[in-house]
């Protein structure tokens, strides 16, 4: 799998025609989701790159993560003449970066394409490291390829109107890349100011977020070993995500990686020897600022059961990334049912849930 470049952008016009000029292209075509369209193409529509860019709109949020989207993306490629040499960028969220990857990987057997993540989840996560699809049947991210884009560009003034929620949503996959990195950057992410964003200081963070991913992808685009690295906190975290759903009271996907990490951190504790202070330094961060999940005894056996039906997982074994440290991974740990909940009387005796 070929190398994305990725751009911290000083100035997203000269970024995007420099971009656009180094990846010739026959037609450019740009996918914006209603939100996009609305609130970030306005920046965008002076470029005079772009002016002869075809938008392709789609709707927001992960119920339009479909084929029939995918579908509607591909139709109006085919109808408006787009070739080979065609070129895509996406401009949202994850849905928009995910969904486009992958009409255009699958277009005529792949179109290049850029990223224009507007969202923090999008820039730390979802647009980096050439995962793309859709959701199907019901499960999240059910179809799809990995297919990385040619180049990711990171416009971080797009973070200035993100809601709370969203940005919350966004750290908590910061603050996983700060605990399978180095103390130091978990050290600057646990100090951040939340509540008066420094959106200088935010931006080199974002920067060094993407590089500890970027650096994981590239030993192992494909998932075979060390990038189960950044699914920490998401083996529990898909659990709470899901639960949540089925109970129609739906959480944004960062707050459940959050949730997620706390339960993953005690089991890095009791299992491999994560250091206690750590432990409690990040849990009382999370407390803070995401709040806690609530459930009771009765939902353990159907959580479990969640995690044991994890894509991640094989037969039945539930597969946890911990931490001996912070940096010090320990991929393919397991935990038999009574650790597992054991671990969630542990949340919800230091969460309040
Ligand atoms: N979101 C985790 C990964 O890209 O592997």
């Amino acid at each position: 799998m070929s190398k994305q470049e990725v751009i911290l952008c000083e100035n997203l016009e000269s970024s995007l025609t420099h971009t656009l000029h180094k990846y010739s292209h026959d037609k450019c075509f740009i996918l914006t989701d209603e939100q996009t369209h609305e609130f970030c193409m306005p920046q965008l529509k002076d470029f005079s790159v772009l002016k002869d860019a075809e938008e392709i709109i789609i709707g927001a949020g992960d119920v339009h993560k479909t084929l029939e989207t995918l579908a509607s993306v591909w139709l109006v490629l085919s109808e408006k003449g787009a070739t080979r040499h065609s070129l895509l960028i996406n401009l949202g969220g994850g849905m928009v970066t995910d969904l486009g990857g992958f009409a255009a990987s699958t277009f005529k057997r792949g179109i290049a394409y850029i990223n224009i993540p507007t969202t923090l989840l999008g820039m730390v996560d979802a647009s980096v490291g050439g995962k793309t699809g859709i959701n199907f049947n019901g499960l999240k991210n059910e179809i799809g390829v990995f297919s990385p884009a040619a180049c990711v560009l990171l416009e971080t003034e797009f973070l200035r109107s993100l809601d709370t929620h969203n940005f919350f949503s966004g750290y908590a996959e910061m603050l996983k890349h700060g605990l399978i990195s180095t103390p130091e950057h978990l050290a600057e992410l646990l100090a951040f100011d939340t509540e008066k964003i420094d959106y200088v200081a935010l931006k080199s963070m974002v920067g060094r977020s993407v590089e500890v991913k970027e650096g994981i992808v590239e030993q192992d685009p494909l998932e075979h070993g060390i990038r189960k690295a950044l699914n920490l906190g998401h083996t529990v975290g898909h659990a709470f995500e899901s639960l949540a759903l089925a109970e129609n009271r739906p959480v944004l996907h960062g707050y459940a990686v959050a949730w997620g990490i706390v339960c993953e951190l005690y089991l890095s504790y009791i299992k491999v020897g994560f250091p206690k202070d750590k432990m409690r330094q990040t849990i009382q961060f999370i407390k803070e600022n995401y709040g806690g999940f609530a459930f009771n005894c009765k939902q353990y056996d159907q959580l479990y059961d969640l995690m044991k039906h994890d894509k991640k997982n094989t037969a039945g074994i539930i597969n946890f990334t911990l931490l001996k440290d912070v940096g010090d991974i320990s991929l393919n740990q397991t935990a038999d049912k009574d650790t597992v909940f054991e671990m969630f009387d542990f949340y919800r005796e230091c969460m309040g849930g």
